[in-house]
């Protein structure tokens, strides 16, 4: 294909500029500008995505659309549908980032042979040769035996041989590798990335296919243009989890199919991964003896509540500016709750480093977390171990109050469940009716209420 002439865009504001320069003229952004392709014939802009065909392009009142019932295709691992919101729409566009080694190429595998006993299944390798692909499958004891596969990067070649296979599903492994002859730019830069993803969509809506991009992510924990990609595509699904950890978690960040921050759990095994389908205490290390710096908290990612050992390590520190660091947390949220302890409960650690670990690698991105990141850390500084049995939820507020979360019964039940016997809770989610068997439930309102209950315990 002839080279087009170059312009270029900024990532950021999307603003087009002649010339290439440091810094985005309209936004101000550095290092934003990245080279665009002149529009071919007057065609419309490259990059606006989906556009819907020209037939469509009819101003409609919206109670006269004839919906279409919305077809779902189970693949088959149900923790796969619970995150894509019920299965695989067709014609949807699924992006599933993770760092290298994560298991995004064994998932796909997996979901691949099982939709290929039903449906059309095209396997697209720009990292692994076939080799390499049909010995993880057979490692996987998958049935691939009418998986299609192809070793290609050439994002018109591969086009060209899906509209001849005409597959149901399609997997592009990884999108990183594809590259468009269009573009000079080397394949993976973020030009690259945003037109070969942009062209694979059109074609997807235009055949209703259902296609999975893989995404690398970067150092930096974004998937390379992370923000034309996800803008692109229908769902981004990201892996999380220690590799170092048989268990992998996918969360959905974005989805138009369904609930965001639904997680599905996995388990990495010789075989493959195999669905944990009841992952609420998979998280949950006991210790032998109680110790100081470790609660369990109750945390709800997605639709299910999940126990997930915080533990806290409060050290004096040797520099003038102490650290506050955090795996699993967000770290401003840790400071804030350090500001609501000093000034609510008189509790200062203004010369100690603070480090919150969240036990399992999970990313806990919800605030029921900061009672028990608090007392943990309280713990730690006290050299105060908490009871074994207790577990701890609830939002704080920047006045010390301890506020309501949502599903607040079931979080106490599912605690209950496991052996839990004591609840530090925030007021308003006390169980109304029911008592819980064996459950000593301790309502607090404000900070200090909490703080002081463990010092008396
Ligand atoms: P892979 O799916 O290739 O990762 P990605 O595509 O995200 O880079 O997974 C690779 C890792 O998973 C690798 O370290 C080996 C491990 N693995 C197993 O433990 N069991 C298996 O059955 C398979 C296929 C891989
Ligand atoms: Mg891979």
């Amino acid at each position: 294909m002839a080279k087009q002439k170059a312009s270029y865009f900024c990532n950021d504001c999307g603003t087009v500029a002649h010339k290439w320069s440091g810094q985005c003229g309209e936004c101000g952004a550095w290092n934003s500008l990245s080279e665009a392709v002149a529009e071919k014939n007057g065609a419309g802009s490259r990059y606006s995505g989906y556009t819907g065909s020209a037939a469509h392009n009819v101003v409609a009142l919206l109670s006269d659309v004839v919906l279409e019932a919305e077809s779902r295709t189970k693949t088959g691992i149900h923790e796969l549908d619970r995150v894509l919101g019920g299965g695989l729409t067709a014609g949807s566009v699924v992006l599933i980032g993770g760092d290298p080694g994560i298991g995004k190429s064994t998932l796909l595998t997996q979901t691949v042979a099982v939709l290929s006993e039903h449906h059309k299944a095209l396997y697209v390798t720009g990292e692994e040769s076939l080799q390499q692909v049909s010995m993880r499958a057979s490692r996987l004891k998958a049935s691939a035996d009418k998986v299609k596969c192809l070793a290609e990067t050439s994002v018109e070649r591969i086009i060209a041989v899906a509209d001849k296979e005409k597959p149901d599903v399609m997997v592009i492994d990884s999108i990183q590798t594809v590259y468009t002859d269009a573009l000079s730019s080397a394949p993976g830069s973020v030009t690259q990335v945003r037109e070969c993803a942009a062209q694979l969509t059109q074609f997807a809506k235009k055949t209703q296919t259902a296609l999975f991009l893989v995404g690398h992510v970067t150092k930096e924990g974004a998937i390379a243009g992370p923000r034309v990609l996800e803008h692109i595509v229908d769902t981004v699904l990201y892996f999380e989890g220690d590799t170092s950890s048989r268990f992998r978690i996918i969360r959905a960040i974005k989805n138009r199919f369904g609930a965001v921050n639904e997680i599905g759990v996995f388990a990495m095994t010789d075989s493959g991964l195999r669905e944990v389908n009841n992952p609420s205490a998979i998280f949950l290390s006991r210790h032998e003896s109680p110790v100081a710096g470790s609660i369990i908290m109750v945390t709800r990612e997605g639709s299910r509540p999940l126990l997930i050992e915080a533990q806290a390590l409060v050290d004096d520190s040797q520099m003038s500016n102490p650290k506050r660091v955090t795996l699993g947390l967000e770290q401003n949220r840790l400071s804030m709750l350090l500001a609501v302890l000093h000034r609510h409960a008189g509790v200062a650690m203004v010369n100690q480093d603070v480090y919150v670990n969240v036990v399992g690698g999970v990313r806990v991105t919800e605030t029921a977390a900061d009672l028990a990141v608090l007392l943990s850390v309280l713990s730690s500084f006290r050299d105060k171990p908490l009871p074994n049995d207790l577990i701890a939820f609830g939002e704080i507020g920047l006045a010390g109050e301890v506020r309501p979360v949502p599903d607040g019964l079931e979080r106490i039940k599912e605690a209950s469940k496991h052996g839990f016997k004591k609840a530090i809770v925030p007021k308003a989610n006390i169980p109304k009716e029911t008592a819980i068997d064996g459950m000593q439930i301790i309502p607090v309102q404000r900070l200090h209420e909490a703080i002081d209950y463990i010092q008396n315990s």
